[in-house]
């Protein structure tokens, strides 16, 4: 249940009924500090300022008429006129009770919308770099969440499988082809093969010749080159898909929405603006001039849709993408996650798509940037020859680091659970690493810190479900046993509780931000919760009705930590 909305609600009620403005801004937040109570209204200051009147008089006005009766025990005026709400200790109970007999964990679903959500989008022939990966783990999080809470999400894997440099690829394929017979999806250094290209291309005339050639097929929709072209897609996407199981990440071929499937849309696109006088004619390129970007020399700077030769580029692709997800994916919003770096590109794109008319002002495009993976030393996260960091490599690292500390932890388990646990531990600690940081920022990548058993961390947090989700086991129970309701008399107890009923607004904040760490810091500070209840509170040894209330505390602390690390796609153990 959102209990924000609804004291919002309320106090918005209130506020009319006490001579606001209609819809003057209740502003109720979640109290910061528990001497606040749960939750806070601050739009009162606000309103009294516009009416000119006294903040605390209007307040106490505000509260006479607040209707929260059975809901708050205690409404306070605090400072210049903040209200303070302190939530009944049975009303909480009673919602205990039904989070617990929900399989949502009492999480309501949103009015549905088509969301599209662009994430992952790595380039054919290329290995996935640490780039791709933050935009993967970060993306599919808000895609998990955004399902939860009942959208239609279609996941679009916008994948870089066009341009010139198919070439290249396709004369080398053929080349290795020829040398060694059908070539596999085993292709295993694509990196290796793309750099091989290059090299032909750079210094073999013949080879650069028959690689243009190659172009000009490709793009006319010949067979053979279709043919060729697809093998590469396919042994890139194999890889990939790899990386995406080996990380419990939900993206599988059928996703793969690449910059091909736009290539036929961009003619139209280019003739278009320009009938529509948006481009114009500059030294034979097409050109878009927007007057929100300035060049150096403060003109509108002028942003290429089509070369000289008759090239699209990134940008046009981008355009005719937005104009499809709206138009044929019926989009209300897209949610692109792509790297910082690309903003302006993405601006420029969606600043022409809005002058064209192609997506309405009420389908919302996103860019959910991120910032980059840097290593220890503060610089771009690189192997130690200071190449790209393989995803395989940094995966195989990670299970290796797990697989070590999991035997130093607890090596008496039989191998098969132990090598389990290392690989659910190792890919939980990559992603959760990235999770858990604000999404725009650069971050650190620190193997000791992310397997850490203490802190916000994946180890942590999945010790801390195991932990909690043993109490109930040794009690040797099922929630049918539990007739007791739950009761509150410790302000542990309540403290826990109150925040496990905020768990909706941390869902619907990730989905409404697309900023997972909102649910990490949510989950390891309702960990910190539990664990001071467990601290205080004895459960097991409790006389029966206080042990039964409390069990089920310790419940409804399991299932929604579970449910949570399932929407950032972090796997839980019963056993650690
Ligand atoms: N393939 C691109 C890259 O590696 C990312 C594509 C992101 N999506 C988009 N619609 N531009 O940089």
């Amino acid at each position: 249940m959102n209990i924000q909305a609804l004291i919002n609600d309320k106090v918005s009620q209130a506020l009319e009924a006490a001579g606001a403005p209609a819809g003057s801004p209740a502003a109720v937040r979640q109290s910061t500090k528990a001497q606040f109570g749960d939750y806070q209204a601050n739009g009162v200051m606000g309103v009294a300022k516009k009416l000119g009147i006294n903040p605390r008089e209007f307040a106490q006005k505000v509260i006479d008429v607040l209707e929260l009766d059975g809901i708050a025990e205690k409404v306070e005026i605090a400072g210049p006129g903040f209200i303070n709400i302190f939530l009944c200790k049975s009303w909480l109970a009673a919602r205990a009770e039904e989070a617990l007999a929900d399989a949502r964990v009492g999480v309501a679903t949103e009015e549905q919308q088509n969301i599209v959500v662009d994430y992952s989008a790595p380039n054919v022939a290329k290995e996935m770099h640490v780039g791709h990966l933050r935009s993967t783990i970060i993306g599919d999080a808000v895609v998990r969440t955004l399902e939860f809470l009942g959208h239609n999400v279609i996941r679009a894997n916008h994948i870089g499988d066009w341009g010139t440099q198919f070439g290249m690829l396709i004369a080398n394929l053929e080349r290795v082809q020829k040398e060694t017979g059908e070539v596999s999806m085993e292709l295993s250094d694509l990196e290796a093969f793309y750099r091989e290209s290059k090299k032909l291309y750079d210094e073999d005339e013949e080879f650069a010749a028959r690689a243009r050639g190659y172009v000009v097929k490709l793009q006319g929709g010949d067979e053979y080159c279709a043919e060729m072209w697809k093998k590469l897609v396919d042994v890139t996407m194999v890889q990939n898909q790899r990386n995406y199981d080996r990380l419990n990440v939900s993206l599988s071929r059928e996703n793969v929405m690449g910059e091909s499937m736009y290539n036929d849309m961009l003619p139209g696109i280019v003739a278009d603006l320009k009938e529509k006088g948006l481009a114009v004619e500059s030294d034979g390129a097409q050109v878009v001039f927007l007057d929100e970007y300035k060049n150096k020399d403060g003109d509108p700077m002028g942003v290429i849709i089509q070369k000289r030769d008759g090239g699209f580029l990134y940008t046009t692709t981008d355009i005719a993408c937005a104009k499809y997800r709206y138009e044929q994916l019926n989009a209300d919003r897209v949610l692109y996650f792509i790297d910082s770096r690309q903003h302006q590109h993405l601006m420029q794109a969606w600043s022409i798509v809005r002058k064209a008319g192609y997506v309405p002002e009420e389908v919302t495009l996103e860019h959910h940037a991120f910032g980059m993976m840097l290593g220890k030393d503060g610089r771009p996260f690189k192997t130690r020859a200071g190449g790209t960091v393989r995803l395989t490599d940094l995966l195989d690292e990670s299970e290796l680091r797990a697989a070590k500390l999991i035997e130093e932890k607890n090596p008496t388990l039989d191998a098969e659970e132990k090598a389990n646990i290392a690989k659910t531990v190792a890919m939980a600690a990559v992603k959760y690493a990235d999770l858990s940081k604000h999404r725009t920022t650069d971050y650190i990548f620190d193997w000791d810190n992310m397997l850490a058993f203490e802190g916000n961390t994946a180890p942590y947090m999945q010790y801390a479900y195991t932990r909690v989700a043993s109490i109930f086991k040794r009690a040797d129970v099922e929630l049918a046993d539990l007739t007791h309701p739950v009761v509150i008399n410790d302000e542990k107890e309540q403290a826990l509780l109150s925040a496990l009923l905020q768990f909706e607004e941390a869902v619907l904040a990730v989905a409404r931000e697309g900023q997972p760490h909102l649910m990490c810091t949510y989950l390891f500070e309702l960990a910190g919760k539990f664990s001071s209840f467990y601290e205080a509170c004895p459960i097991l040894n409790a006389e029966e009705a206080v042990k039964q209330s409390r069990l089920k505390l310790a419940l409804l602390t399991a299932k929604t930590i579970k449910q949570g690390l399932d929407l950032l796609g972090i796997e839980t153990l019963e056993r650690m």
